[in-house]
């Protein structure tokens, strides 16, 4: 059985999703648990495209164990110099670089003839092999660039060096059957002299089918995002094309080295981090994805599993939510939670996740891993604050004029101030514009419960727009307005941060 390689793109075509930005120690925290689930290769990001990534990069680089670590850059001397700067120092790198190849980019956008673009990518493979042994070319929009040609750069390129070619769909164009040929014809020319990759996007929703029937024509690695997201209609979804090539490995005669059983983590914590959900049919990870409301269903389900089932949910990591901790329990016991869950904190972050723990325990019987994992990615992902809550009151009800009593924190003063609202939300949200003078705007304001029960931990998720920039703030307390007040100052946090770069 052959082993399909996973290359994850979430942190780089991923983070192209609108409103997906993420902040370095968010990336870092996504990187971590991508290596928890086992990817190949991690993009980190485009090194050149911005100091954020390119720190994030570096970081990731660094921090994070296992997976190879790469990076974007277009076929660009300056692009492979930046990109290779950010990624010197990881145990385990990889340049990938690109340039396009369809005579609709060439002639429309980079008007360039096919003989100069084949020139650049060649030179630019071989300098980024001057710096680092693994090198990846993509020629872009090769679904819809002449065949013959795409085979000429191809073949080009490893000779120059590449030892991974990837060939992406860039506009979600092709078909299986088309695809599968086109990949075919590539890996009867270069044979096993590189690896195959592909990497489909999702406009007409072939992603996943146009890249499973690549494997089945040679490819050898599958550049795909976690909860398909990317840019415009996503990428192909990780969890999809792993649990494809795990369910019917009798058909594909493949598998991958994920660990499935974190992906239904690694899904949540994506949607947790970028704020975007996953609708609740999507296979695998969708929240009905293993709920079966009919009868019929049901009556089979009892009797045997295999009836309705195709897949465990255990296997993605989904079990019955299990009670782990509660009030009376130690900090020992947290540490050792922390620990089964894969988190790696600082002495430091770890007693501030206990503390918090303890005040949630006050409030909420029972505490779920769900509640830990909220809890510690707040702290793993948190920024310099420029302002923080000091105190919040609120009152409000049927006969009373809504109104917050807050107290904010910034730099070494704290302020003070009383609003009223249409709502307390609205009152608390008054209150904290009053006090940092924002001029931003509330563009999106989301609530959700992170397990059952009234005594739930709420998260809040609210985003901003100011003077074209975006941020996203979110907030967790089992008060939903404290945490509706938490979710608004992390998001003037994230726009101050912005504007202070
Ligand atoms: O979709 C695309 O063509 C890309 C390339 C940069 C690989 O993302
Ligand atoms: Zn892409």
């Amino acid at each position: 059985m052959r082993t399909i390689k996973i290359f994850d793109t979430t942190l780089r075509d991923g983070e192209q999703s609108p409103g997906a930005s993420m902040n370095v120690n968010e990336k870092v925290q996504v990187a971590k648990q991508l290596a928890r689930l086992g990817v190949d290769i991690i993009e980190a990001g485009f090194a050149i495209s911005s100091q954020g990534d390119f720190d994030a990069i570096k970081k990731i680089g660094d921090e994070v164990e296992g997976p190879v670590i790469c990076s974007l850059a277009r076929a660009k001397e300056e692009d492979i110099k930046r990109a290779w700067e950010a990624l010197k120092d990881a145990p385990k790198k990889r340049i990938h670089t690109f340039h396009s190849t369809s005579d609709i980019h060439l002639k429309y956008q980079f008007r360039v003839s096919r003989e100069e673009a084949l020139k650049r990518s060649v030179g630019m493979v071989k300098l980024a092999k001057s710096f680092v042994e693994d090198v990846e070319f993509s020629p872009m929009d090769a679904t819809r660039t002449d065949l013959p040609y795409l085979i000429e750069v191809v073949e080009a390129v490893v000779d120059a060096g590449a030892l991974t070619v990837n060939i992406p769909d860039t506009v979600g164009y092709t078909t299986p059957t088309e695809f599968g040929e086109m990949i075919k014809a590539i890996k009867e020319r270069i044979g096993d002299r590189a690896v195959i990759a592909v990497h489909c996007h999702n406009d007409l929703g072939l992603a996943v089918a146009n890249s499973l029937s690549a494997i089945l024509n040679g490819a050898g690695q599958v550049e795909c995002t976690i909860n398909g997201i990317g840019e415009r209609a996503g990428n192909c979804s990780m969890e999809e094309i792993v649990m494809n090539l795990r369910t019917r490995s009798d058909f594909y005669n493949a598998g991958t080295n994920i660990n499935t059983k974190e992906i239904i983590r690694t899904s949540r914590l994506i949607t947790r981090i970028t704020g975007i959900p996953v609708q609740p049919n999507k296979a695998i990870v969708g929240a009905n994805a293993f709920a079966h409301e009919s009868g019929i269903h049901q009556d089979g389900l009892l009797k045997e599993k295999m009836t309705y089932e195709i897949i465990r949910p255990e296997d993605i990591g989904l079990q019955q939510t299990e009670l782990v901790l509660g009030k009376h329990s130690g900090r020992h016991a947290f540490k050792a939670r922390l620990k089964e869950l894969g988190y790696d904190l600082s002495p430091e972050q770890t007693e501030i996740a206990f503390e918090k723990f303890k005040h949630l325990a006050d409030q909420k019987k029972n505490i779920f891993d769900e509640d830990i994992e909220t809890l510690v990615s707040e702290e793993v992902s948190k920024m310099p604050e420029t302002y923080s809550l000091v105190d919040l009151s609120v009152s409000s009800g049927t006969n009373v004029k809504p109104t917050a009593a807050l107290k904010l924190k910034i730099g070494d003063n704290v302020i003070d101030r009383m609003e009223h609202g249409d709502g307390p939300v609205d009152a608390v949200y008054r209150a904290i514009s009053a006090i940092t003078e924002t001029k931003s705007s509330l563009i999106k304001f989301e609530v959700k419960g992170i397990t059952g029960g009234t005594d739930a931990l709420g998260e809040v998720v609210v985003y901003l727009e100011e003077d074209g920039r975006n941020a996203r703030g979110h907030g967790s307390d089992t008060d939903i307005i404290v945490a509706s007040a938490k979710a608004y100052i992390n998001a003037l946090n994230k726009l101050a941060a912005k504007k202070s770069r």
